[in-house]
């Protein structure tokens, strides 16, 4: 069994409550995504120790997700283990998990680009919008932007009990959101304790004024230990202590996700820090998570298409052929997840992305759809079927939008039947009518806000189609 080392989760002497919440989360993600490995799990203290395991290649390798990536907190030495990390198993796949990206140096940052040019194993997620784009135009290797693990946890049942006051939860290490110019001043001069500590009483009086029923505790650092027992009901008392108030006002990171899963209003004390991971009540984080497998296998090669990749990708469209008469080779989930990913990658209207996509493999479930849009395909099935969706509750008011919809799934359908080719599968765009979708969604409990566009048909064949020359006369006119 291959395994996977997860490394870097923070020791139970650790109290920040959002980094145990991580572990919980990833630990659970990892069960229900990667049973088919074992997973060994290192703290921070305990690198060395992971140093010493026999790396197989198959094996895959996550290190811990963290607000620490980039030189913020460079005394811990973390960052420069994570390089060590990188460097020792360049041939192994290996996962940052979600990242908070912060480089005070000029030249720390500028060492990291060089360092992190040639990565091509590594898949680097970062958690908020931000941190993806610095990262992705400036360093050479794949950086895709994804949710902290912690919006994957299923909030506690509603109490019932009425929401009363405010809750207000402020750090006060040196990511506080309160005078942070000050903070480095004073850091550099060794006297940022006191300091830090009157600011902190002057604002909790501010707050106390204003909100006369505010709670002013920082919930996300624990009293006690925790560990592997306790970490599960530390974690859930929390967030049902959240569930108590009308309101969080927060500087915390964590603090404004347990907000988030509760259902509970937050208003952002903006900081340094917090003002770079924002957390947006419109954006359904928990929907990523269920791609993060995908994620892990799919292509890392960052590298931009070049001008001879140009000429194959117009072999590539002049190859292509709808084939209707399958073999009964299986197409390796590796393609899909490669095939699935040309489809996210298509560009949309107004960068709703709002095409989504479901995999059908089983043999029942392709008689279904097949029968129920294609019969004729009847003894020969294709091995999978892709729904294409578009969620048509992001769409804006204007009726004219509507067209969106057949625009982004046909440009999702034609990178992912593009990709098949390059994969050696080969395709069928199929049409679906009003009865059908409404027979397909009922069968798979899809919501009333998808459209299901259309689907593709997926598998290999053993039919060599024409490729005779086509209607080049269908340029009308051509400027020169
Ligand atoms: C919007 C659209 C809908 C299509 N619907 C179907 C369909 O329901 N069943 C099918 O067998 N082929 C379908 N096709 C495939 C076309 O029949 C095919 O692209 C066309 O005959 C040209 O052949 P080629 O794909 O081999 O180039 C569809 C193609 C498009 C673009």
């Amino acid at each position: 069994m291959s395994k996977i080392f997860w490394i870097g989760c923070f020791p139970p002497s650790s109290h920040s409550v959002g980094d145990h919440a991580q572990t919980l989360a990833i630990e659970r993600l990892l069960g229900e995504h990667f049973s088919d490995y074992e997973v060994k799990r290192f703290y921070r203290t305990e690198a060395e120790e992971f140093f010493l395991e026999d790396v197989k290649s198959d094996d895959l390798i996550f290190i811990h997700s963290s607000g620490d990536f980039g030189d913020l907190y460079k005394h811990t030495g973390w960052h420069e283990i994570r390089k060590r990390i990188i460097e020792t198993y360049p041939n192994n796949r290996v996962v940052q998990l979600p990242v908070s990206v912060c480089y005070k140096s000029n030249a720390n940052f500028e060492a990291d680009k060089i360092f992190f040019s040639d990565k091509r194993n590594l898949l680097l997620l970062c958690r908020s919008e931000e941190s993806t784009e610095l990262l992705r135009n400036n360093f050479g290797c794949r950086v895709e932007f994804f949710p902290d693990f912690v919006f994957s946890l299923k909030p506690p049942k509603p109490s019932g009990c009425v929401r009363r006051g405010t809750l207000v939860v402020l750090r006060s290490d040196k990511e506080s959101s309160i005078r942070p110019q000050l903070h480095r001043r004073l850091d550099r001069r060794g006297v940022r304790k006191p300091f830090n500590l009157i600011f902190n009483l002057i604002l909790k009086k501010r707050i106390r004024t204003r909100f006369q029923s505010a709670f002013i505790c920082d919930t996300q650092v624990s009293e006690h230990d925790i560990t592997d027992a306790n970490r599960e009901k530390t974690i859930y008392d929390r967030l049902e202590f959240f569930q108590r108030f009308e309101l969080v006002i927060t500087d915390r990171f964590h603090g404004c996700v347990f907000a988030y899963l509760t259902k509970t209003p937050f208003e952002v004390v903006s900081g340094k820090i917090q003002n770079k991971t924002k957390v947006s009540l419109a954006v359904d984080y928990p929907s990523y998570f269920k791609g993060f497998r995908e994620l892990v296998f799919s292509e890392l090669d960052a590298s931009p298409v070049s001008s001879s990749k140009e000429s194959t990708i117009l072999g590539l469209i002049k190859s292509r052929r709808s084939i209707r008469k399958w073999n009964n080779s299986k197409v390796e989930s590796e393609k899909i997840s490669k095939i699935l990913e040309a489809g996210v990658y298509a560009p949309s209207a107004a960068n709703l992305q709002a095409t989504k996509f479901k995999v059908l493999s089983s043999r029942k479930d392709i008689k279904f759809v097949c029968q129920n849009t294609s019969p004729w395909f009847k003894n020969s099935l294709p091995d999978k079927a892709v729904l294409v969706l578009y969620d048509s509750s992001s769409l804006p008011r204007e009726k004219w939008t509507e067209r969106f919809v057949w625009q982004d799934t046909a440009c999702a359908m034609m990178n992912m039947m593009l990709v098949a080719e390059s994969l050696g599968l080969k395709s069928c765009w199929a049409s679906v009518n009003l009865n059908q979708e409404k027979t397909i969604k009922a069968n798979y409990g899809i919501g009333k806000h998808y459209v299901l566009a259309c689907m593709l048909f997926l598998g290999y064949s053993d039919q060599k189609p024409s490729l005779k020359s086509r209607h080049q006369g269908r340029i009308l006119e051509r400027h020169r």
